[in-house]
């Protein structure tokens, strides 16, 4: 078990990426607490958890509102007495061209996808520090790493939560808290719903990945289970592409 006794908190728990690491943290022995706006989500991941005996609970809230990631923190800490790892997953994204980007769109993309895990990561920190160990999951995308047309707020949102990761990395080195990226080429999760239902557009990105196909969120969980755990214990300020071969072309 490579989570056994661990506490960790995933951000957008209760959907896609964040279900699948959820799931895999609690099969692998952590302790799971999942967060998200939406309620029911987040239930229906409690009760699969718990159905298979894992320790899980779920605290609803907006990762953009700081009062809500103290929040999300102290609950965590209530039920399970520590925070081991926190997975920034929470995220929102957008297709919109730069000329036409609402302030209101371009502030929530950033506002949720990089100042939301700053947020948390600042929630957890005090915690972490005072433990002398954590690690710290932030959920990326190629898209920070290369240009798409569309994609001017979320690939930034992206870039800047991967140098967030490496600014952390080195300042909490010595501290004993690592800070790692993973950024996921496509999957296969609810917020590329419409993608797939455009066949040439979902074709087209589907081929762009040189394995040919989009991912599965198991697969994403599974690096995000990687760099968590001990197996990672010298890596830290990484961003591990998982994305089919996307970012190597
Ligand atoms: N799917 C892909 O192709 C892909 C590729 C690269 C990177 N990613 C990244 O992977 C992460 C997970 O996305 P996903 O693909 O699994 O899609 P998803 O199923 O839509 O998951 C996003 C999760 O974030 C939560 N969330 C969104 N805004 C939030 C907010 N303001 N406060 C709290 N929670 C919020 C959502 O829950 P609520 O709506 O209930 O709040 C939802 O559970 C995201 O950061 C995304 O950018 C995805």
């Amino acid at each position: 078990m490579r989570m056994k006794d661990r506490v960790a908190l995933i951000t957008g728990g209760g959907t896609g990426i964040g279900a699948a690491t959820a799931r895999l943290f609690a099969e692998e022995g952590a302790a799971v607490c999942v967060t998200g706006r939406r309620k029911a989500p987040l239930d229906e991941v409690v009760a699969a958890i718990k159905a298979a005996g894992g320790r899980v609970v779920a605290v609803s809230g907006d990762v953009a509102k700081t009062e809500d990631c103290r929040r999300m923190a102290k609950e965590t800490t209530a039920a399970f007495g520590r925070i081991d790892v926190l997975v920034n997953n929470a995220g929102t994204s957008t297709l919109t061209r730069a000329d036409e980007i609402s302030d209101e769109l371009w502030d929530e993309t950033i506002g949720t996808n990089l100042s939301g895990a700053f947020r948390l990561i600042r929630a957890v920190l005090p915690g972490m520090i005072a433990q002398g160990s954590g690690s710290i999951v932030n959920v990326s995308s190629v898209l920070g790493q290369t240009g798409m047309k569309g994609a001017a707020a979320y690939g930034a949102s992206k870039a800047g939560l991967d140098q967030l990761t490496r600014v952390l990395a080195v300042e909490y080195a010595d501290r004993g808290i690592r800070v790692n990226s993973v950024a996921p080429g496509w999957v296969h999760t609810p917020m590329n719903r419409s993608v797939r239902d455009h066949t040439t557009l979902y074709d087209r990105l589907k081929k762009r990945h040189p394995m040919g196909r989009f991912g599965t969120p198991d697969e994403i969980a599974r690096a995000i289970l990687h760099l968590a755990s001990d197996e990672a214990a010298w890596t830290t300020g990484a961003v591990l592409s998982a994305d089919g071969g996307w970012t190597a072309t």
